[in-house]
């Protein structure tokens, strides 16, 4: 028998346009802006969809991002909650997140950034170059969006990128909504043991990079754990190719398809940093990342929240709400989408959104300037958009030129 309490929707929504967010977001948004919603596992929990109210809920410490609660909501039947030193700071609360972010916030300053923009325009070079080379159609999320940003945070972490394969395979196990509990767990396992694998390597003579100097800083600090550090590179390693490569797979389709958005572009680079603002808004590929438990009662938009509720803020909902951003599901580089929550917002906003700005940045740039006949070797209607994953994105782009 259906009840008043049996939710109208599902979650995950499913799109009916690779191009936008489930159509039900603007329904929920439209009609009933937090709502309940059926997760995956059978539990329930609020959809906040307006960008105001996601705001809301993302900077008030009564929203919890300890994923290892038991009440925390799971967006994945079957997923596991990590314990102790498999936690990191992207599960933390005050007062353990902000220490635990601090340790290396200074490895992603702007500064820090700046100084690696020569490596990364060589990166990209390399890259494009051996697309050229290769055959023509060529696939580019083979060829560009994951070796890029996989070979930068590679050298940042000071991981070997020879191992690419190894960890390219179990992040996209990771991610897929259909891996098995039991797959998923040993995804993560051996992604973890790897790590505290290389971090032993770089205890005797830490090197300088960012592993080797959490090393030394850790334990100047008095609070070096291996075990600890690994779930920070594992985080950072996960974290930092998978997103970046799905944002420049799909914001290439994005300018293929819309010639006069490119060709503003081309004329003008000085509008490349915009564009990628606009990149992250339209696509918000992690949109459901930012999912909290509400630990005390609190009242958002109208509705009152009570402890013990799971909440997620819908980041692509917030993105194409018309009350933050005018005519949201048009692609329009010079709008100014600065105020996205493509990044998340508030204490646990993305700690490498300076670098992934910049790696997209420097591939538009070059990659346009470069080859100016690129172009779509596939209809639209037969790219593998990643519907099946948590991290939005493509499984493949073939392009010729
Ligand atoms: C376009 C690319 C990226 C997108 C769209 C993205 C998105 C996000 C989002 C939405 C969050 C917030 C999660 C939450 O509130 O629970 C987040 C957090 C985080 N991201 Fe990213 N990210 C990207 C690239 C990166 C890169 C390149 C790195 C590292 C090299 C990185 C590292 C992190 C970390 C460590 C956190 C957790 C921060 C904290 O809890 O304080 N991300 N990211």
């Amino acid at each position: 028998m259906t009840t008043v309490e049996e939710p109208v929707h599902q979650f995950p929504m499913t799109r009916t346009c690779p191009f936008s967010p489930p159509p039900a977001y603007q329904e929920i948004r439209e009609e009933e802006p937090i709502t309940r919603v059926g997760l995956p596992d059978g539990g329930r929990a609020w959809v906040v969809s307006r960008h105001e109210d996601v705001r809301t809920v993302l900077n008030d410490r009564r929203f919890s991002a300890d994923r290892q609660h038991p009440d925390f909501p799971q967006l994945v039947a079957g997923g596991f909650r990590r314990q102790g030193d498999e936690r990191t700071m992207i599960t933390m609360d005050a007062p353990e997140h902000g220490p635990a972010r601090k340790a290396v916030l200074g490895e992603f300053t702007v500064r820090r950034m700046e100084a690696l923009r020569p490596r990364i325009q060589e990166i990209v070079d390399g890259q494009i170059d051996a697309l050229l080379a290769g055959p023509n159609p060529g696939d580019l999320v083979e060829a560009l969006a994951l070796p890029v940003p996989s070979l930068v945070i590679c050298e940042m972490l000071g991981v070997p990128y020879a191992e690419h394969d190894f960890f390219q395979t179990h992040t996209a196990k990771l991610i897929k909504r259909s891996t098995s509990p039991e797959e998923r767990r040993a995804a993560f396992d051996t992604i973890r043991g790897y790590m505290e694998e290389l971090i032993a390597e770089k205890e005797a003579n830490p090197p300088d990079d960012l592993l080797g100097r959490q090393i030394v800083k850790l334990r100047e600090d008095g609070t070096y754990r291996r075990a600890s550090l690994a779930a920070t590179g594992f985080l950072l390693l996960v974290a930092g190719h998978e997103t970046t490569a799905n944002m420049i797979s799909l914001s290439t389709v994005a300018l293929l398809r819309n010639p006069e958005q490119l060709a503003l572009l081309k004329a003008d680079p000085g509008k490349t940093l915009d564009a990628v603002e606009e990149m992250l808004r339209y696509w918000t590929i992690v949109d459901a990342a930012t999912a909290r438990l509400c630990v005390e009662d609190v009242e958002v938009g109208g509705q009152l929240i009570r402890a013990g509720e799971g909440v997620l803020a819908l980041g692509y909902a917030a993105n194409r709400d018309p009350g933050a951003f005018d005519n949201p599901d048009d692609l329009d580089i010079d709008r100014g989408a600065r105020h996205h929550v493509a990044f998340g917002f508030g204490p646990h906003q993305c700690l490498g959104q300076n670098l992934a700005r910049m790696e997209l940045q420097i591939v538009f740039d070059t990659l346009f300037r470069r080859i100016p006949s690129l172009k779509l070797a596939v209809p639209v209607e037969e790219l593998p958009f990643k519907d099946d994953a948590n991290i939005y994105g493509l499984y493949r782009l073939p392009v010729t030129w």
